[in-house]
């Protein structure tokens, strides 16, 4: 039996940030309703000259030197991310280039929001369980700041830029052990960019818990396993009350969560490698850990994997 192992993490954040004070000068809003309603504290914003393939090559790099490998050993390229560099080529294509990768494997983009790590995380490991593919890089990277309209206050303060990568590589141990990714195309005009960033947060809101809910009951009883058996949640960092109502149909203590929307805001597809990379990189995720992700985004698209770590 081949599994998919995580054996490296990495993650960048651009140098610029934004506090939520600091956009109480831009736009009418507050800290207090900002923080209240979501959790988020401040994020970080690319520069003007800073590209997705940008963020997604700093984080890579890091995740190709925990991983202890030779970028040319990676032989498929994913980056799920809804704000690429351009409309073609791929960011992964743009990304495989910069990292000087020569090998001639496949590399390709997958735009599920802020589900698609969730759903680059499982194409990759169905190459590498399928005998396609023995490493693979996989990216969640964003610039969501430039796809903001700054007269909506109701969504301009709630989304941050940044990168995650992780290598993944074909094992004789687990690794991946369950995915469940789904898709509702009819609620698609309740979060849209088009180009700016819109949304029907009340009802996102209540879709998102629903759906979450029901996606982590189903990955954990199809393993005859409860909360009590997950030692991480990382969970897509959209909203904290939502993350908080995911722990708690899961009977899950917040203090097995790991909690980063207070400092990157929603990074869509880059979340949950960023929260990720935080909690493997200070200690907190260990080998033989039940590690549990979940998302859910625009599309509507969500999912989740458990992973023994
Ligand atoms: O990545 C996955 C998808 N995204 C999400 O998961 C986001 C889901 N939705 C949410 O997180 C929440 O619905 C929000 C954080 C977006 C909003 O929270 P809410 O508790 O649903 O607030 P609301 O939309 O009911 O707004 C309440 C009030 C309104 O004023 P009135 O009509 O009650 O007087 C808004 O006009 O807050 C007002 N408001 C603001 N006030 C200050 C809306 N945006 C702001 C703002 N600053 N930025």
């Amino acid at each position: 039996m081949i599994y998919s192992k995580i054996i490296g993490t990495g993650s960048y954040l651009p140098a610029k940030v934004l506090t939520n004070y600091d956009l109480e000068k831009i736009v009418d809003t507050s800290h207090d309703w900002i923080f209240s309603r979501s959790g988020i504290v401040e994020r970080h914003f690319a520069a003007d000259n800073e590209l997705t393939s940008d963020l997604a090559l700093q984080a890579s790099l890091k995740a190709i030197e925990a991983a202890g490998i030779d970028a040319n050993e990676i032989d498929l390229v994913i980056v799920a991310t809804t704000s690429p560099d351009m409309s073609f080529p791929g960011t992964a294509c743009v990304l495989q280039g910069k990292l000087g990768i020569k090998n001639g494997g496949p590399a390709f983009d997958i735009q599920a929001v802020c589900g698609g790590f969730i759903y680059a995380l499982n194409t990759a490991d169905m190459y590498i369980r399928g005998g396609q593919a023995k490493t693979v890089l996989v990216v969640g990277a964003e610039v969501l700041s430039r796809m903001l309209d700054w007269n909506d206050r109701t969504t301009c303060v709630l989304f941050g830029d940044g990168a995650g990568a992780i290598i993944l590589r074909a094992s004789a141990t687990p690794g991946i052990v369950a995915a469940k990714l789904h898709a509702d195309g009819s609620h698609r005009d309740m979060l849209k960019a088009d180009p700016f960033i819109s949304m029907d947060g009340k009802s996102v809101f209540k879709f998102a818990v629903k759906v979450l809910s029901d996606v982590v009951e189903e990955i954990l009883d199809e393993k005859n396993l409860s909360g009590a058996d997950i030692d991480w949640l990382v969970p897509h960092q959209a909203n904290i009350r939502i993350i908080e109502a995911t722990a708690k149909k899961l009977g899950m203590d917040m203090a097995k969560v790991v909690v980063t929307v207070d400092r990157h805001g929603n990074t869509s597809a880059a979340s949950i490698p960023l929260a990720l990379d935080t909690a493997v990189r200070d200690g907190r995720i260990k080998p033989g850990q039940n590690i549990l992700f979940e998302a859910v985004g625009g599309g509507f698209t969500w999912g989740a994997v458990l992973i023994r770590w």
